[in-house]
């Protein structure tokens, strides 16, 4: 759970106390709300005041609310609070974030958890149609979804698709893409005709941006119902329950009538007040000018939680209706500081409906800042005033209200004062705004009927809900002459605060708009005005400037082209920004028809996704918390290399609530405190020194998880730093290498190679190619229970893993039990991906080494930055490459030296550069081959296993080396891999023959469906007519080795129980991780055993029924666990053939059983499987390698912003070859989530640490940014290879293993963005071979470019100097 703070101090001074005490005597103590349609009522003395709603949530058992970042950031906490809102007057479902909101915020309201809605019995249709759409895999963000659907219906019971699109800006989910998702949602939506939809941004369809006439139709497709193009309802899809408005909760009749009171809630350390006018509000801040205000919480509560501010009297004033006003007046619009922004948005469009379009101009700048500013969530609580108040340099709002001369008026008891926005801000973080005030309303001017522009623009790392990295705000006041009467441009994220650009106004004064040199002396100033240092703080000098400079030049040509120009002096194409359209997708559906049979090759959904979307699926921290359970904390080291001082604990022992404290020196010997496989080269404790920031030093143990969490932060470690290594760079420059050295070759000796193949070949081209890594978030993070029992050091340990087996055996060395003691059980992961595979041990075994000293159940779930830091991420990668080819394309030779970063400690990384060594060929035939492999020692966090394991670093190489050499040749990279592609039965660099080798043919057919050609000069037509906006176009192929690369991991248990009433209990050694393992695994066990799927039935992984299992990685554990279970099934079949017989081959299961008891058969199997043929050796080469390739092509056109860095997918077309599969719903859902997954790790996501620290910057969603829903490509088609004999295929039912393969697909969107850029770059006479890293974040784009704005921006690095981050 999330800790939170303990406040020793009192909430207040004795005597501000007693003043505050007077003019608060008289508030009532009892918070009332409703909960899911039920009244309850709290008194200050039963419960912690500082709780957060999704604290008490959980608290009293409703667990269906996830904790996934406590940051805003996920959405995984959502749950919706009705209340009559005091700005409209109706009645309002506001999904909310529950990690962030205070208690006190629900007084008078109905708040509404997805238990509410509905369960299992009895689903809500939006939980429904997630379900059995595919929306839910792992579940742990399902319930936040399902939330935010559930408000946009109470709300609007026929959603535009539009909306439907824009409700879920505020949730990730990190398994599905997003895709099923949408689909699911828009069957509730109103479908709209012209299809011109443009998702945010304006534009498109009447419909959406609401000039038009609505709901009742479109206007530019007319509204004829007659032919068709009327907007219409969807049908409820057949078998699907119907959306009944009428049925849903109701608002308690008794909130209507509710009066609201005022509060005083809380203990001594702790006060919390709730007045409810505006004079109770300012008595309380004369009474104590350091009360905090509190509106939407979403600042604060963030400052609480993450930077340990105390706040001992807080006062919520989201209840002051005062504060929640607007008024238009003629020549301003007047609001309340803490309307809501939700309310903001729709103020602002009635502002820019009651001014019109010219007047209006400010309000639909706001609305168009708004729109972009986080998720929907926050913006249902969070208040311009709170984003005033913050002062924060990157605010979204600040630039607006400067530009646009807006009054603040600040009121105290005995005063109101008028403060200009452009004298609000005094420094970094500071305000004029005197203690006892507060911010009541602002007053934004309209814009003059004439001769004024106003625009805002904004540019983050991620389109939604992300903040800015540059924003703006630009307004100019010209007279009839187009000279400049007044200017204000107003910039967040270029200095410590809100600026203008003092240059570039002064220059502008009196200048005439029309003439260019104005454009041009204004960017000189603007130069001036923004000279960044290279190592400046947040970094990225160039691009920020870039930006800077980039918006104005937009704002520019979008003036002059309201002007009476000639239009070749507008430069056209700069002005608009990149719009989406609402996205849709189709899959085959038919592909696997041929070969369903009863059960097997069905589309069933997931087994859990309904209790998952109804929040009844269990996960490790949903597990009741026993009676007399600690929390634990960890003790984190702060420090990238040092040595351990002194630690100390006496300060966090007198801590209240704090029980123990655990390290190295409680493990049975000291041996035991090392860990990791193959190599055991961790310690679970630090001792003497540290090796990374996040390395775990010791655990605090208390009765809360606030108390642990104060009493973590209060142990003192003193250190003496040492020399640290971070990057891959640094580490070849100071030979800092693991043992772990892997080489793979092939064709001529590597000796020979100068003499040979590099003198021979026509072409010799090298390259580097530096690929980032990426960070798992899983939606829930790694968690765990310890529950030791009285007799033999028994224990239970419940953990969120991979890897049960090895939790087992790890806890039986810390605890110095024997394994047979041990129980180590999964119910199912919120996600794994990997980072579950072998971190979860560091958590559950320091996890028992305290339940093992202090007797009692132990439990802890990071939170996100702890688990960020502490859990390693996806390996970044270095590798420089050689290739020698012909003149004809004919690729000859192949060297490279492939580096990863693999941390601090092996963990698996070996194993993921030997995957990458032998991937390094992609699709591609070379005749010889060198590539050999290091992993990089460095002084970070230990990085592990992400799907794909080193596979996608391999095959980035190779897609690069393809692009870069055909660039090299002037031949199109198409034309390179159809002349170099393996054909079937052509041997790899490692010697495996290519059985059932399907992607040529898929290539082909990828090329053909798309109609690549016409495409492709369809692109280069629109890069010829535009200037700042290019086209890309990429198709890539995939081939992916299943078989784990450690041999003695290719096998598998599992055990099968038959029970009297003809119900199934199958337990084998694989984990449900939202894959859908159970699910096929269920499918299998009732085919085999001719029984309806719903009476099989998977509990849990467990070591006690399945014991020595391998983890659940390596895209192989259908194929070993289905045969597994198989192969007990074949024998109860055996068993159970004599009574078939007897009673007939249809003869019921129950009936069968029954028989087979009274004549003493056992009715229970253990099946074993073992994956043949494969022992591939290094360094001699021989043996087979893998057991089979699984395989696809993905193609993707993406449109960018050469302005700014912004893209998007305008089409990405997926085929695949999974053989026949056994699920094609699971199928899709993977290859969906996989392939997003991989756009992330290419585009978007991006980890860094700062440099004077080697601390881990981006550890959480509001730095580290997953695509969201609206990142995805705006058309995703999907298929499966079908029509084709699969003759060398021998695992179960044919299918192929597709957990991984298809990620590296999403690099296709990473190429298209390449093919783009080549493009602007060739606009300007480039031509040289363009070399991008991975990810191609928009900050990479916009620096590849080599247009006049990126040149006058660049920043160099001084003599020495250095960026603020690094990427490692
Ligand atoms: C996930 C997430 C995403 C975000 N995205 C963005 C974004 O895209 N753009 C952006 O600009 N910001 C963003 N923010 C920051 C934050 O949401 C905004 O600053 C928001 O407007 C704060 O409003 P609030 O009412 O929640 O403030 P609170 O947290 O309630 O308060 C913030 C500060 O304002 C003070 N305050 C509140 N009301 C008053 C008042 N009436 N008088 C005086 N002081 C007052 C408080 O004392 C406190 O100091 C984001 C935050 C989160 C958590
Ligand atoms: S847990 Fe609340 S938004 Fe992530
Ligand atoms: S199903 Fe969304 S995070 Fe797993």
């Amino acid at each position: 759970m999330a800790p939170g703070i303990t406040v020793p101090e009192p909430a207040v001074s004795t005597e501000r106390s007693r003043s505050l005490q007077s003019v608060t005597e008289l508030y009532d103590d009892t918070l009332r709300f409703y909960l899911n349609g039920t009244k309850v009522a709290i008194d200050s003395v039963s419960i912690d005041p500082e709780i957060t709603l999704l604290e008490y949530l959980r608290g009293i058992g409703l667990t269906g609310t996830k904790l996934g970042c406590a940051e805003g950031g996920c959405g995984a906490c959502t749950v919706v609070i009705s209340q009559l809102n005091p700005t409209t007057k109706k009645l309002y479902h506001a999904s909310v974030n529950a990690c962030l909101a205070p208690l006190i915020s629900v007084d008078g309201k109905h708040v509404i958890t997805v238990e509410g809605i509905g369960n299992v019995k009895d689903p809500h249709p939006a939980q429904e149609r997630i379900a059995m759409g595919s929306g839910s895999q792992c579940g742990f963000c399902t319930p936040g979804i399902v939330m935010s659907l559930y408000a946009l219906l109470r709300n609007d019971t026929d959603p535009s698709e539009l909306e439907v699109e824009e409700a879920f800006d505020g949730n990730l989910c990190r398994c599905t893409g997003y895709r099923p998702i949408l689909d699911a949602a828009h069957s509730f939506s109103i479908k709209n005709p012209c299809g011109k939809a443009k998702a945010k941004g304006g534009g498109g369809c009447c419909m959406e941006n609401g000039n038009g006439s609505g709901k009742n139709g479109c206007v530019t497709q007319g509204t004829d119902s007659a032919n068709g193009d009327q907007s219409f309802k969807r049908f409820t899809p057949p078998g699907f329950m119907e959306y009944n408005p009428d049925t849903q909760l109701i608002f308690p009749p008794a909130l209507r009538k509710h009066q609201l009171k005022p509060l005083a809630f809380g203990n001594k350390r702790k006060r919390w007040y709730r007045p409810v006018t505006l004079k109770q509000l300012l008595e309380i801040k004369s009474a104590y000018p350091s009360a905090k205000v509190i509106g939407g919480s979403t600042e604060t509560q963030i400052e609480i939680k993450f930077k340990a501010m105390q706040y001992t009297a807080s006062v919520y004033v989201g209840d002051i209706a005062e504060l929640r006003q607007y008024r238009f007046s003629e020549d301003h619009l007047e609001i309340g500081g803490n309307v809501v922004l939700t309310d903001l948005e729709e103020i602002c469009l009635k502002a820019v409906e009651h001014y019109g379009p010219v007047k209006g101009q400010p309000f639909k700048a706001i609305h168009k800042q708004i729109k972009y500013f986080a998720g929907r969530q926050i913006r249902n609580v969070s208040t311009p005033a709170g984003n005033l108040a913050t002062a924060s340099p990157i605010s979204d709002l600040n630039p607006v209200f400067i530009a646009t001369n807006t009054m603040l008026i600040a009121k105290s008891l005995d005063k109101e004062t008028e403060i200009p926005m452009s004298q609000f801000f005094k420094g970094y973080r500071t305000t004029a705004l005197a203690p006892d005030a507060i911010i009541a309303s602002l007053r934004i001017p309209v814009a003059s009927e004439k001769g004024e522009y106003l625009r805002a623009y904004k540019q983050a790392k991620r389109k939604d809900d992300d903040i800015a990295i540059v924003n703006a705000a630009l307004r100019v006041s010209l007279n009839d002459e187009n000279r400049v009467k007044s200017v204000n441009l107003v910039y967040g994220g270029m200095a410590p605060t809100t600026v203008a650009a003092k240059e570039a106004i002064s220059f502008l004064r009196g200048k005439k708009w029309t003439d260019p040199a104005t454009l041009e002396g204004t960017m000189n100033a603007l130069e001036m005005d923004f000279d960044l240092r290279f190592g400046v703080p947040g970094g990225m000098a160039t691009y920020r400037k870039s930006l800077a400079l980039g918006f104005f030049y937009r704002y520019y040509h979008e003036v002059l082209s309201e002007m009476s120009v000639k239009a070749s002096e507008i430069d056209h194409d700069v002005r608009g920004e990149i719009e989406r359209q609402i996205s849709t997708g189709k899959k085959d559906h038919e592909a696997t028809q041929a070969y369903e049979q009863r059960i097997l090759g069905k589309p069933n959904p997931h087994v859990a996704a309904l209790k998952q979307c109804t929040g009844e699926a269990q996960y490790t921290d949903d597990i009741p918390v026993q009676k007399n359970a600690l929390y634990g904390v960890m003790v984190l080291s702060t420090r990238a290399h040092a040595k351990i001082l002194d630690v100390e604990i006496e300060p966090a022992l007198h801590l209240p609530g704090v029980v123990e404290y655990v390290d190295h020196r409680d493990l049975p010997n000291p041996e035991a405190n090392w860990w990791g496989a193959p190599n055991c080269d961790e310690t679970f404790f630090a001792f003497d020194e540290v090796f990374t920031a996040g390395q775990p030093i010791g655990m605090i143990l208390a009765d809360s998880a606030k108390h642990a969490e104060a009493g973590a932060r209060a142990v003192k470690v003193q250190y003496e730093d040492l020399p640290a290594i971070f990057t891959i760079e640094e580490a070849i420059l100071k030979e800092s290498y693991f043992d772990h050295y892997r080489y793979i070759s092939i064709g001529q000796d590597e000796g020979a190679f100068d003499e040979g193949v590099w003198k021979n070949a026509d072409h010799v081209f090298s390259g580097v190619v530096r690929m980032g890594g990426q960070e798992h978030f899983y939606l829930e993070t790694q968690a765990c229970v310890v529950v030791p029992k009285p007799e033999d050091g028994e224990m239970e340990v419940y953990s969120s893993t991979q890897n049960p087996t090895e939790t087992q055996s790890y806890v039986s060395q810390v605890t110095g039990v024997q394994a047979n003691k041990i129980v180590s059980k999964v119910k199912r992961l919120g996600g794994g991906f990997g980072g579950k595979e072998t971190r979860s041990i560091q958590l559950s075994g320091i996890c028992a080494v305290a339940a093992n000293k202090t007797k009692r159940p132990v439990r802890c779930m990071l939170n996100r930055d702890e688990d960020m830091m502490t859990s390693g991420q996806r390996h970044p990668f270095l590798t420089r490459w050689k290739v020698a080819v012909n003149k004809d394309g004919k690729l000859q030779a192949l060297d490279a030296d492939v580096f990863a970063n693999a941390g601090w400690s092996q963990d698996l990384s070996g194993a993921v550069v030997d995957r990458a060594l032998s991937h390094i060929d992609g699709c591609y035939r070379f005749p010889n081959v060198h590539v050999r492999g290091r992993l990089a020692k460095t002084n970070t966090v230990s990085n592990t296993a992400f799907r794909g394991f080193g596979g996608p670093q391999g095959m980035f190489v190779a897609e690069t080396y393809m692009e870069e050499v055909a660039d090299h040749l002037g031949m199109p990279v198409e034309k390179l891999r159809e002349i170099n592609m393996y054909k079937p039965n052509d041997p790899t660099h490692f010697q495996q023959e290519l059985k059932d080798w399907h992607v040529p043919l898929m290539y082909q057919q990828v090329l053909q469906s798309i109609d690549y050609k016409e495409r492709r000069k369809a692109v280069d037509a629109y890069n010829a007519e535009h200037k700042w906006k290019k086209r890309g176009l990429a198709i890539v192929p995939t081939k992916f080795g299943i078989s784990f690369t450690a041999i003695f991991l290719n096998q598998a248990g599992a055990l099968v129980h038959l029970y009297h009433d003809g119900s199934v209990l199958v337990a084998h050694g694989g984990t449900e991780m939202g894959q859908g393992l159970h699910t096929k695994m269920t499918m299998i066990a009732a085919q085999a055993l001719n029984v309806p799927l719903s009476d099989v039935f998977i509990s849990e992984t467990a070591t006690n029924t399945v014991a020595n299992t391998s983890s659940t990685a390596a895209s192989a554990s259908s194929d070993l666990n289905g045969y597994a279970i198989f192969n007990a099934c074949e024998q109860l079949n055996e068993r159970l053939a004599p009574y078939k017989e007897k009673l007939g081959k249809d003869a019921p299961m129950k009936d069968l059983v029954h028989a087979a008891y009274f004549d003493r058969v056992n009715l229970s199997a253990n099946g074993f499987y073992k994956t043949p043929d494969i022992g591939y050796v290094w360094g001699p080469n021989t043996g087979q390698m893998f057991y089979y390739f699984t395989q696809g092509v993905a193609a993707a056109e993406v449109e960018i912003d050469t302005l700014t860095g912004s893209w998007t997918c305008l089409r990405a077309d997926i085929k695949m070859d999974v053989g026949r599969s056994i699920n094609p719903a699971i199928d899709y859902g993977q290859i969906e989530g996989a392939f997003i997954q991989g756009q992330g790790l290419f585009t978007t996501e991006e980890s860094l640490w700062h440099r004077a620290s080697g601390q881990l910057f981006t550890k959480g969603p509001g730095t580290y940014k997953i695509p969201g829903f609206r990142d995805i490509p705006q058309e995703m088609n999907i298929s499966l290879l079908k029509d084709v004999e699969w003759e060398h295929l021998r695992t179960i039912q044919r299918s192929r293993g597709v957990g991984e393969p298809p990620l590296f697909m999403g690099s296709v969107v990473f190429f298209g963005i390449r093919d783009a850029l080549k493009a602007a770059r060739k606009q300007y006479g480039v031509d040289e071979v363009l070399s991008l890293q991975s990810p191609a974040t928009p900050e990479r784009i916009r620096v590849s470019c080599v247009d006049p704005i990126i040149k006058r921006s660049l920043i160099e690095p001084r003599e020495g100097e250095k960026s603020f981050f690094m990427a490692i």
